[in-house]
């Protein structure tokens, strides 16, 4: 086989067997096929797509390309939760322990934070003690206890996307569908998991940010997962506005533990409930209708509180924490952003809000950088609200005086005011199974 007839065939738009597959992604890991020649590839994939069953080869080779967990020692239904990313998305930290409540088990692999969205080890890691690179056999024994345990990404899953997406990045093939669904999906393929709910971002802080795009990208991953055997579900959630009203690390678990406390702000809470009924769905809980009560129950009730403050303490973190929320370090400085007009928030720049999160402090502007987990954002208004010239939009919170100009900049440029209330988006924009795609 020689990859040269691999890239014609592609060019052409006519579809690679698994064997032609499989000789590439391996020629590529092990260093036979030169990088040109992938990225040739990669680029007649972006232009002609990959069919079903393309994706699905391509997508179980990277799998393959590693380690894949296995979690056959964990007992029940193993449910797994993935977002695309956004801005203030603190989900995985309500919807573990919620899930948890009911006996599902959650052996979950969380990214950390990039770019101009967090990520859910950061923000564990922002509560004392917490250990987020627990032992395998360790991870596995917590999840066995008390249904839950939360880690980052071993070093060795997936490995053939780590070179791939280094790739992509630099041969402007990472905006490719397939491409995306079948890194992702990689990803959670080796993690080991029964069934899987994907949170599909759409919006101004989102990777898609058109309902279109976001629909499709779950499309492909839901035909992934199917045809991987694990049952696979894609919500479309909107992500024009950030979730709830922190953004940054300590503020995200304060917010996380308020919402499982049963006071969170109502757009968090409302999403946590649709994606835990979901994954309680998948896991044969009951009805998805039913799952949506028993969800709101466990969270009145203090069980899904309690099992947060059972998986803080496995881990290793101080409880005290999020039982007393007063504990966590507050930033030497804050700073509230006043609004210079009268009128309604019409729109949010929700990327912009999320970078300037970033340069408090908040997340890594390189690689090497350290997080300062007490900085971020409190929002005080969002799309949709009135306000009075003088009011404050959003308060600052950092131990970096010289950043806050250019946070401040950022967010009075994510505010966009008008003399009229704009309608708000559903939440929750589309649903994606096997089944089809039903639109809300
Ligand atoms: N996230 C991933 O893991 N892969 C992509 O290609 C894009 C986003």
């Amino acid at each position: 086989m020689r990859m040269i007839d691999l890239i014609e065939k592609k060019k052409h738009g006519q579809e690679l067997t698994k064997e032609e597959i499989k000789f590439f992604l391996d020629g590529f890991v092990k260093g036979e096929i030169p990088d040109y020649q992938v990225s040739a590839m990669l680029m007649a994939i972006y232009f002609n797509g990959m069919t079903d069953n393309e994706m699905l080869e391509f997508t179980l080779g990277v799998r393959d390309s590693g380690d894949v967990v296995d979690l056959s020692s964990i007992k029940g239904i193993k449910v797994d939760k993935h977002s695309t990313g956004g801005v203030g998305d603190k989900t995985t930290l309500v919807i573990a322990p919620i899930v948890a409540s009911f006996g599902a088990k959650m052996a979950k692999m969380s990214g950390r934070g990039l770019g101009h969205t967090g990520g859910t080890v950061d923000k564990m890691e922002s509560i004392p003690g917490m250990n987020t690179s627990l032992e395998t056999q360790k991870f596995i024994d917590i999840v066995n206890e008390i249904g839950v345990s939360v880690i980052g990404q071993t070093g060795n899953l997936a490995p053939a996307d780590k070179k791939l997406y280094a790739l992509r990045d630099v041969t402007s093939t990472v905006d490719s569908i397939p491409l995306i669904a079948a890194s992702i999906m990689s990803k959670k393929l080796a993690a080991g998991n029964d069934a899987i709910v994907l949170d599909v971002k759409t919006g101004s802080g989102a990777f898609m940010k058109t309902l279109d795009s976001a629909i499709e990208l779950a499309s492909k991953m839901v035909s992934i997962g199917e045809n991987a055997g694990k049952r696979t579900i894609g919500l479309i959630t909107e992500m024009d506005i950030p979730l709830g009203y922190n953004i940054g690390n300590s503020l995200e678990v304060i917010e996380a533990a308020q919402t499982l406390q049963g006071h969170g702000p109502e757009d968090l809470t409302n999403v946590c409930i649709e994606l835990a009924s979901n994954l309680l769905y998948m896991a044969e809980l009951d009805t998805l209708e039913n799952c949506r009560e028993k969800v709101r129950k466990v969270i009145r009730d203090g069980t899904a509180f309690n099992k947060f403050v059972d998986f803080v303490k496995a881990q290793g973190g101080d409880a005290s924490y999020v039982e007393n929320l007063d504990k966590f370090e507050k930033a030497k400085i804050s700073y509230e952003v006043k609004c210079k007009t009268s009128g309604y928030v019409y729109e949010m720049d929700t990327e912009k809000i999320g970078i300037a999160s970033v340069i408090l402090g908040a997340g890594r502007k390189t690689k090497e950088d350290v997080i300062d987990f007490a900085s971020g954002i409190k929002l005080a208004k969002k799309t949709g609200d009135e306000v009075k010239q003088g009011d404050t939009l959003a308060i600052l919170y950092t131990n970096d005086e010289s950043s806050v100009k250019d946070a401040e900049t950022l967010v009075l440029e994510g505010y966009t005011l008008s003399d009229n209330k704009p309608e708000l988006k559903p939440l929750i924009l589309a649903r994606v199974s096997k089944d089809g795609i039903e639109r809300y």
